[in-house]
């Protein structure tokens, strides 16, 4: 059965009436890592893997919840919206809480979700939650509310609610995604373009480490207060300079260096990242992918050196294809400490590769990888 089908067929089982039903798919980054909150810019893309969600409205002011891959149920109300102890349903509520906080009148609700983005690998299944139950709300109760305000009320409901305080990209990736196009996403002002990624010599392929260290959380948002800081030490000297995007490598160089070395290490990772970002960007456009993927290893070394999110696993996957012709590029992907390295690979080497990197790759961490080719798709969408 469709992963639409068995959504559906619960929805009717437990509520017994005809659902809307919505789609929201997962990401990935090209390049731009760590740079969103920073107010630099990103290249991410929806994928064809979803969550998909079923709504309906009630007459009361209940909330019901069921999540089919944990097969589980929640239920409160929505003068109640406080976190629950299964974590899964914040999703839903922060979002509900951030509508309602912005004025929109909701009523109860019910929703069935499911999905088949892999869980904790970094491909943003739960943004793809939120932004899933944002747009769901906003068509079950006409709220009228823009595509950009969407994903904000997603990101804010991240930020508040669950405690994240993660940048946009994964809810605007997953909102705005087109398929076979890259979203070139400015983080100081949304503004977006598109750029074409339909090369079928070339594979986007995802190797996940199958590990999630348990820093990941804490360590995301000490990163972004290191960048804060060292924008405040720049800023003592130059008013106008408000984020690591407005900053240069010399007053990095000037302010931060000498107070905290670590910092600037943080810093000069973002600075130069902004840049990689803007001439892999020519690169594309010019067709020259082996470029590309040069400046996507000289990303994964700045997160590993620099910036130091990656981990033994994501290091262990990408050192595996560095050498290997099929490979013009690879990565850590996404907020790292755990989940999926994104790599460029010859489409005609993909079963090859993924056969030689996932023996390898077992032989060094007697762990086991799982690979996925990701397809670039495209956004949040109504099914019915
Ligand atoms: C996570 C966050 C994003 C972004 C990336 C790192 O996916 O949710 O906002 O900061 O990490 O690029």
């Amino acid at each position: 059965m469709s992963l639409q089908d068995a959504v559906y067929e619960k929805y009717q089982e437990l509520f017994d009436h005809t659902p809307l039903l919505v789609r929201s798919p997962g990401r990935v980054n090209l390049i731009g890592e760590h740079t969103d909150y920073n107010n630099g810019l990103v290249l991410p893309a929806a994928i064809d893997k979803n969550i998909v969600l079923a709504i309906g409205k009630r007459d009361d002011h209940a909330v019901h919840l069921h999540s089919l891959d944990q097969n589980q149920t929640y239920s409160t109300a929505l003068d109640e919206l406080v976190r629950s102890p299964l974590l899964w349903p914040d999703y839903i509520l922060g979002v509900a809480q951030q509508l309602t906080k912005r004025g929109y009148t909701l009523q109860g609700f019910n929703i069935v979700f499911g999905g088949d983005i892999p869980q904790g690998a970094g491909l943003s299944s739960s943004a793809a939650l939120e932004c899933a139950t944002g747009f769901a709300l906003n068509e079950l109760f006409n709220l009228g509310i823009t595509r950009l305000d969407l994903a904000l009320t997603a990101q804010a409901a991240e930020n508040e609610f669950v405690g994240v305080k993660c940048g946009l990209m994964d809810q605007f990736a997953s909102v705005f995604g087109q398929k076979q196009r890259l979203i070139k996403l400015d983080c100081a002002d949304f503004s977006h373009e598109y750029i074409p990624f339909n090369n079928p010599e070339l594979r986007i392929v995802l190797f996940d480490t199958q590990v999630k260290h348990s820093l990941a959380s804490s360590a995301y948002n000490e990163r972004r207060e290191q960048c804060e800081y060292g924008v405040s030490l720049i800023q003592k000297h130059h008013f106008e300079v408000k984020s690591l995007r407005d900053a240069t490598l010399e007053q990095l160089d000037r302010y931060v260096r000498p107070v905290d070395e670590v910092v600037y290490n943080r810093c000069s990772y973002v600075v130069s990242e902004i840049k990689r970002l803007q001439d892999g960007c020519d690169d594309l456009k010019r067709d020259d992918f082996e470029s590309f993927g040069k400046r996507m290893f000289e990303t994964h070394d700045g997160l590993q050196h620099l910036y130091e999110v990656s981990c033994e696993e994501l290091d262990i996957l990408v050192d595996l294809v560095r050498n290997n012709d099929a490979v013009l590029g690879a990565r850590m992907m996404g907020g790292g400490f755990g989940g999926c390295t994104i790599n460029l690979v010859k489409a005609s080497e993909v079963d090859r590769v993924v056969k030689e990197v996932g023996e390898a790759y077992t032989e060094k961490t007697h762990k086991k990888t799982q690979a996925y080719v990701a397809n670039i798709s495209e956004g949040t969408a109504r099914l019915n």
